[in-house]
């Protein structure tokens, strides 16, 4: 069965977008996008429209992954649509928590963070106001929560 993952930051322009090609690229990797829905947003509409930070759109082509994106909102009608919802942080994790409808919403939160493997932060960072060394650790964190991420879902 075709599994619906949504990715979740606050401007839906750093850290989600990457979030959702890091992951689309390891589904490839394994022949697997067949499986897979995958998309991405946030839970403001500052950037709507908007094609991903050019800043993390370069640090994700220096590691052969194309943010291709456009910017959204998260809608409370995503809760019906997706099966695994991941936020990036706390701040994006209660901002859905008070979105949610009912207690099935709410089973279908994560945190990225959850998924890591060798890795032990609790959020991944927002990159935005900082330099490139932010951006680096967003792609680092988010290469191997997603590992996790596909073995979770492939053994649940
Ligand atoms: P993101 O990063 O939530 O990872 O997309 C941000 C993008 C924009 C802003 C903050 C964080 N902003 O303040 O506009």
């Amino acid at each position: 069965m075709k599994k619906n993952i949504l990715f979740v930051c606050l401007g839906n322009i750093c850290r989600s977008p990457s979030a959702e090609a890091v992951f689309k690229h390891l589904v490839e990797k394994k022949g697997e996008e067949g499986n897979f829905f995958i998309d991405s947003a946030g839970t403001s509409a500052w950037h709507a429209g908007e094609k991903a930070d050019a800043r993390m759109r370069r640090h994700a082509k220096k590691r052969g992954i194309e943010l291709t994106s456009i910017s959204r909102k998260f809608v409370p009608e995503d809760f019906d649509r997706f099966d695994y919802i991941i936020a990036m942080d706390r701040e994006n994790m209660d901002e859905m928590k008070r979105m949610a409808r009912n207690k099935n919403d709410l089973d279908k939160l994560h945190m990225m963070t959850d998924f890591s493997q060798k890795f032990n932060y609790h959020e991944i960072p927002d990159p935005y106001y900082g330099g490139d060394e932010g951006f680096e650790l967003v792609l680092d964190l988010l290469e191997d929560a997603n590992k996790g991420l596909l073995d979770h879902i492939k053994s649940s």
